[in-house]
């Protein structure tokens, strides 16, 4: 399958953001837009945590917040119902955040290679929960970060950009989480901004940036 970015398009991408903790990530795309970096306007912060401190940081920044507790709902409910409220919010992009709920098709279809995520490891290697620990644990000599949009699987969808850090000079999990962080402040608002200006494609599982006037590369006679 073949799918185009939106290049050209006139109005300034409205993004979605999806977070559940801290926030780190959705104030390095804030800071990115407030410093020119990132072409994009955040038109709507949700979290699933009401008391979530990146929510209360969205609110003291003047944006539009939102949360909408999963208690007693089905995941295809709560997405709805989050879809919606995106939906109601003219939402072109989501970005998650540190949101620690699985979308369902009903949330995944909604916004087709529309919605974007970052892992703190280097997928395909650990997915899921833990992704700095478990590449401590592994003995990793790299690990590192991924922004990718996201499919129906688990940290699954097509890759967008990577940072990779060494592990050898650290002693815990930990500080190896908080070296990639520090990665994944500069990557996700650089990828978005490269998903938002320049042409893309999908193909296959691999998503190829299309600058124009890039020069192939000849093959070797
Ligand atoms: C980050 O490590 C991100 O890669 C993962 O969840 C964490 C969120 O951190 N998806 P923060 O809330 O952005 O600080």
């Amino acid at each position: 399958m073949t799918q185009t970015s939106l290049l050209g398009a006139a109005a300034t991408p409205r993004l979605g953001i999806l977070l559940s903790g801290r926030g780190s990530n959705f104030l390095a795309l804030h800071e990115a837009i407030e410093r020119g970096k990132l072409s994009a306007r955040i038109a709507l912060v949700v979290s699933n945590k009401s008391d979530a401190p990146g929510l209360e940081a969205a609110r003291r920044r003047g944006l539009p917040t939102l949360a909408r507790s999963h208690r007693g709902m089905s995941r295809e409910d709560h997405d709805a119902d989050v879809v919606g409220a995106l939906r109601a919010a003219n939402i072109d992009w989501v970005c998650l955040a540190g949101y620690m709920r699985i979308l369902s098709p009903v949330f995944v279809d909604a916004f087709p290679h529309r919605i974007v995520n970052i892992h703190p490891s280097l997928l395909p290697a650990f997915p899921g929960l833990h992704a700095q620990q478990q590449a401590w644990d592994h003995g990793v000599l790299l690990a590192g970060a991924t922004v990718h949009l996201v499919d129906h699987g688990l940290d699954s969808g097509p890759i967008v950009a990577q940072a990779a850090v060494p592990t050898s000079d650290l002693s815990s999990g930990d500080e190896l989480a908080a070296r990639i962080l520090v990665e994944e402040h500069r990557l996700y608002p650089a990828a978005m901004q490269r998903l938002l200006t320049e042409p893309w494609r999908i193909d296959g599982r691999r998503l190829e940036f299309e600058t124009p006037g890039a020069r192939k590369v000849e093959p070797r006679g």
